[in-house]
């Protein structure tokens, strides 16, 4: 399988622009670009490097192995051909799985167009299978604000025409519309925009969480600057609180505090609620978010365990790695709505290859499947490990051709995308509507947990209230910990500094 691991290196793209030239990579949350070398070639991005810089973990076949022995079901090809590469305690969420039965997945999407494309799909597409195999609740967070503050502020401040904060709640809409096409589990899935959703106690994490971090710490993190408009450097808050079952009270059987009833029972936030941990699985450049919360999360009054993250590559830009899918780029695209001979003609003109000048040549020193982008799509899409394998094999020998590699990928693509297609032409308003409205979950997580007396909240909240679960262990530590707590308060700078670098894993 060690070949097909290697997916996704080194072809030389020319630069966009002069000035790109001698660029380094560059990956956080709004920039993903491999390094350009001084004659302009853009290199694919490094992985490797990005494991070392950011401190995230490489996911390890030790890994694919506890997770086959803990779920019972075979790892989903994304992860066994390592697309999802790294990862952050995510042996601590199967611990967690094994002796109580259940965590929360969260994930998200910022709505920046109408329509998603391949990409998109990627991170969607692993969580559901996630979802259905450890039976779990799930929240999907839509970030039409982030959306409208990033856009306006690329803009100098100007509102252009269709980015109105109203166009993005649209463009939600939109994208809430195919994510439920992929085939989520309405009984478990919840999905909000934060400008339907944000109040109640979730906005009350928010505010606590912006007021345990520095401007210092969020630019160091995202780049920020003094010309930054302050809903952008505030965003951050709500994307991290996102990760905490708190600020979704309704969904395990608890109440909010919001209107129109604001029930006096439920005016704080629940304690036993901070005790179910997180998984997030997401795209890498969403990182820089997940480290500041991983940061925080033990110094909220009611400390919530250190999110998990599984984190992903990015679909590689039809014009080969060192970009990823751009919605902004049409041609750097497949799009979701994309019709059959669209896809068509968009691999066949536009997909890099790794194929040879010449047929003779081609077929005397083979091909390379690690840089052409019909196989890496393949490599994504692809269910069948051996055909995989064999087209790999094939091209490399030069049995097979650039032309046939493109078939099948147009093959595969065509059969996800149309199918999509059908499932998404019937998702109606009252079907969003259904999934965007807060309600008790229903999941069972792990029918034999080890220790399920000790299980946070599992969907009985309500039964619970607080209580029990509560002095078994609210997590506010001890007196001396909290004296620790303080005194790391005042090293706010610090941590600025500490952002930008690699975590220490377990300290
Ligand atoms: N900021 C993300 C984006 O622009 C959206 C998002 C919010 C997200 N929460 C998330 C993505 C959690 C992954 C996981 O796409």
């Amino acid at each position: 399988m060690a070949s097909l691991a290697a997916v996704g290196a080194l072809p030389a793209v020319a630069a966009q622009s002069e000035d790109q030239k001698g660029a380094k990579q560059q990956i956080d949350p709004y920039n993903v670009a491999g390094e350009v070398d001084d004659a302009g070639n853009v290199q694919a991005i490094d992985y490797d490097y990005l494991i070392q810089e950011f401190g995230v973990q490489p996911l390890t076949e030790q890994h694919l192995q506890r997770f086959e022995a803990v779920t019972g079901k075979k790892a989903h090809r994304l992860m066994r051909r390592k697309l999802f590469f790294s990862h952050r305690d995510f042996d601590k969420i199967l611990d967690a799985y094994e002796q109580y039965g259940t965590f929360m997945l969260y994930t998200g999407r910022g709505p920046s167009s109408g329509s998603m494309h391949l990409g998109h799909t990627v991170p969607f597409l692993f969580t559901k299978e996630l979802q259905d195999m450890f039976d779990v609740p799930l929240v999907i967070m839509l970030t039409d604000d982030e959306k409208y503050l990033y856009t306006r502020n690329k803009n100098d401040g100007h509102q252009k025409a269709g980015a109105a904060a109203d166009d993005f709640l649209d463009y939600a809409y939109e994208n809430i519309k195919d994510i439920i096409a992929l085939g989520f589990d309405p009984k478990k899935t919840f999905i909000y925009t934060d400008y339907e959703y944000l109040g109640g106690h979730y906005y009350r994490n928010v505010s606590e969480f912006e007021s345990l971090v520095t401007f210092n710490q969020a630019s160091g993190a995202f780049g920020f600057g003094g010309s930054t408009n302050i809903g952008l450097i505030a965003y951050g808050a709500k994307q991290c609180v996102a990760a905490f079952p708190s600020s979704y009270p309704d969904l395990f059987g608890y109440k909010d505090y919001r209107a129109p009833d604001y029930d006096v029972s439920a005016k704080r936030r629940h304690k036993a609620l901070a005790s179910i941990p997180t998984l997030i699985p997401c795209a890498i450049d969403q990182e820089p978010y997940f480290r500041m919360v991983r940061d925080r999360s033990d110094r909220m009054t009611d400390p919530h365990p250190k999110p998990a993250l599984i984190l992903s590559k990015f679909l590689t830009a039809l014009q080969g790695p060192g970009g990823k899918m751009s919605a902004s780029d049409p041609n750097s695209a497949i799009f979701m709505s994309d019709t059959t001979k669209e896809i068509k003609t968009k691999i066949n003109k536009h997909a890099f290859s790794g194929g040879r000048e010449s047929l003779e040549e081609h077929r005397r020193l083979g091909g390379n499947p690690d840089v052409d982008v019909a196989y890496t799509y393949l490599s994504y899409f692809l269910e069948d490990d051996a055909e995989l394998e064999d087209l790999n094999a094939k091209y490399r020998s030069g049995e097979l051709l650039t032309g046939e590699m493109k078939q099948r990928c147009i093959a595969e693509l065509t059969t996800f995308v149309s199918a999509f297609q059908e499932r998404r032409a019937k998702v109606t308003h009252e079907e969003m509507r259904a999934y965007m409205k807060p309600r008790k979950l229903e999941y069972s997580g792990n029918p034999s947990p080890k220790n399920p007396k000790t299980a946070p909240a599992a969907g009985n909240g309500a039964a619970e209230e607080d209580g029990a679960a509560e002095k078994k262990g609210d997590g506010r530590g001890t007196k001396g910990e909290r004296k620790a707590a303080k005194l790391a308060a005042k090293k706010e700078e610090k941590l600025a500094e500490r952002l930008k670098k690699p975590e220490v894993e377990g300290t």
